[in-house]
This record gives C-alpha cells, structure tokens and sequence, in this order.
C-alpha cells in the first residue's frame, strides 16, 4: 500500500555536500518525490520538531545542531515508505548501521547522522504536516 514518510538530510549531510548523494539513494529505491524544501530551522521549531526528546541529555545539543546550518526536508512516497526509508537511513548511530545504508556510510557521529527518517506512520504524518502543511497530507502532485 502506498504510504508517505519524510526525510530530512540535517545540516551535516547539507554542509558536506550529500544532498545529492541521500537523494540519489531513495530515488534508486524506486521513492516518488512529492515535494522538497531547503530551510533553516530556528531554536523553537527545532525544540517543536523534537520535542518528545525534551528532558534527554542530547536535547539541546540536538537543537543545537539541527538550527547550526539549513536542513533539506523530503516528503517521499512508496510502499511501506516508512519502514522502507528507515532500512534505507540505518540505525541512529553511525558507528552500529550496516555498511550501505546512508548512515553507516556517511554518518560520522549519532548526533552528526546525516538524515533523520520518520519513525512510523503516525510520526510521518505529524512530521508531514509541520514542514508542508495539512494539504500535503492527502497525496503526492
Ligand atoms: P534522529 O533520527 O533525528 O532523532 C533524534 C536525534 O537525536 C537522533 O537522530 C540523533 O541524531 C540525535 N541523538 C544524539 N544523541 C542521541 C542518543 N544518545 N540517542 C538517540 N539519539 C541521539
């Protein structure tokens, strides 16, 4: 069944030029892509974006680094797109994702992790609405 997630490539994979790269990955996996945007992330939307982390010890270094430069934001559709994208990033750490997935390839530490994938479908589309907007919800263009 078609499903939509989202991608974010976070400011480490912007900087280091791997924009590119992530996107390549999804299309080759056979992702649509519905829409995309590049912005900057402030302090509260970040701290909103992340907000049932709050309270966690790397809280506010991940605020920190998600707001430190301008972030890609993806929304993909595919079947079981969630689950799909979420062996396609690996696991949040760098260090213990498989070789070929984007975060065992490129990510370097598990706050500097390249990408964040939505979690599951209810995630998805609660991260959907807060960067597109509740008429993105419905389908892809
Ligand atoms: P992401 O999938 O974007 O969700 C929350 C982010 O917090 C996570 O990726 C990591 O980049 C970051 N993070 C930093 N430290 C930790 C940690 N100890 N456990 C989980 N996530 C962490």
């Amino acid at each position: 069944m078609s499903e939509r997630t989202l991608l974010i490539v976070k400011p480490d994979g912007v900087a280091r030029g791997l924009v590119g790269e992530v996107i390549a990955r999804v299309e080759a996996r056979g992702f649509r892509l519905c829409a995309i945007q590049m912005l900057r992330l402030d302090d509260e939307r970040a701290g909103e974006f992340y907000a049932i982390h709050r309270g966690k010890p790397f809280y506010r270094p991940l605020v920190e680094f998600m707001t430190s430069g301008p972030v890609v934001v993806v929304l993909l559709e595919a079947d079981r797109a969630v689950q799909g994208l979420r062996e396609l990033v690996g696991v949040t750490d760098p260090a213990k994702a498989e070789i070929g997935t984007v975060r065992g390839d490129m990510g370097t530490t598990i706050q500097a992790n390249v990408v964040h994938a939505s979690d599951s479908p209810e995630t998805a589309r609660a991260e959907i609405g807060f960067f597109f907007g509740p008429r993105a919800l419905s389908g892809c263009a």
